[in-house]
């Protein structure tokens, strides 16, 4: 294959946009950073892109690690296209800082709103307007693909804004804290046993005890236990009790079960 899509997704936004990047861009395969990030071969490939969520405004920690050690050459077109809520803050300025420090270069990048996923603060929006979102998304990848086809250049803005030092600043507060923050998940009686919860973690986060799940400190916070769910039994405190939960409708559970 000419061309590698690496993707991290927990409700199916950033699989969707990495499927889409895919059928515009002939002899690509689409591959799941949650599988990949110990094993991929790098290639060489022409074109590596790299399609992820946006998580407290910055990269999540297994993307941040994945551009950290991707293997590319200075000759390499990487792009990037991060799935966002409502603010897409420093992930892509982020990504193309990696880069630069390893010799590398971001050469294109998207910032693509989908609908948001973080039950802890809302729930899911109505379907018709999750549908909307979702087709002006794939317009837009659909333009970026034109875009990259002809490896043109056209990167995150550069420069640094008061915005963007604010968002910086959340970013390294926060994320730190994000591997324990699973201390806030709690399991209700609605459990079954069932086990969907673990087989999606994309990081192995989850042991089942006693047909129960136990988060063991390692976690992302992408919610995706906490998304798929079929019982609905997984709540992040108390915040997310009855709150719709979210799945972008062109996925599947299978697409999650982490090999
Ligand atoms: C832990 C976490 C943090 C998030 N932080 C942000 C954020 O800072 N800004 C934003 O616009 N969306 C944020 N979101 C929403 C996701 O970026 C958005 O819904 C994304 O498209 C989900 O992608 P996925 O379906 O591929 O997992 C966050 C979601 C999670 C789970
Ligand atoms: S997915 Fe839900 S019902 Fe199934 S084991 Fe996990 S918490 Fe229990
Ligand atoms: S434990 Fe849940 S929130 Fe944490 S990484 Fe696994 S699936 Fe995501």
């Amino acid at each position: 294959m000419k061309n590698a899509i690496f993707y991290f997704s927990a409700t199916g936004n950033s699989l969707m946009a990495a499927r889409c990047l895919a059928e515009g861009l002939p002899e690509s395969e689409v591959l799941n950073i949650a599988n990949a990030v110990q094993k991929h071969s790098g290639g060489p490939y022409e074109r590596i892109g790299l399609v992820f969520p946006v998580y407290m405004f910055g990269l999540p920690l297994i993307v941040r690690k994945f551009f950290e050690t991707l293997k590319a050459s200075s000759q390499t077109y990487i792009f990037a296209v991060a799935t966002y809520g409502g603010l897409a803050g420093n992930a892509l300025p982020q990504a193309a800082a990696i880069l630069r420090r390893r010799g590398l270069r971001l050469s294109a990048g998207l910032q693509v709103v989908m609908p948001g996923n973080y039950t802890p603060l809302y729930g899911a929006i109505p379907l018709a307007r999750q549908e909307e979102l979702l087709r002006k998304a794939e317009a837009r990848i659909g333009e970026f693909c034109a875009l990259i086809k002809e490896k043109k250049e056209c990167g995150p803005a550069g420069g640094v804004s008061l915005f963007g030092w604010l968002f910086e600043g959340v970013y390294r507060l926060g994320s730190p804290r994000i591997p324990q923050a699973d201390k806030n998940f709690l399991v209700d009686a609605n459990c079954d046993g069932c086990g969907v919860c673990r087989k999606v973690c994309p990081v192995c986060n989850i042991k089942m005890f006693g047909g129960k799940p136990s988060w063991q400190h390692a976690c992302q916070q992408c919610m995706a236990c906490l998304q798929w769910c079929p019982q609905e039994a997984i709540q992040y405190k108390q915040s997310t009790r009855g709150r719709k939960r979210y799945r972008n409708p062109r996925v599947q559970l299978k697409d999650f079960v982490v090999l």
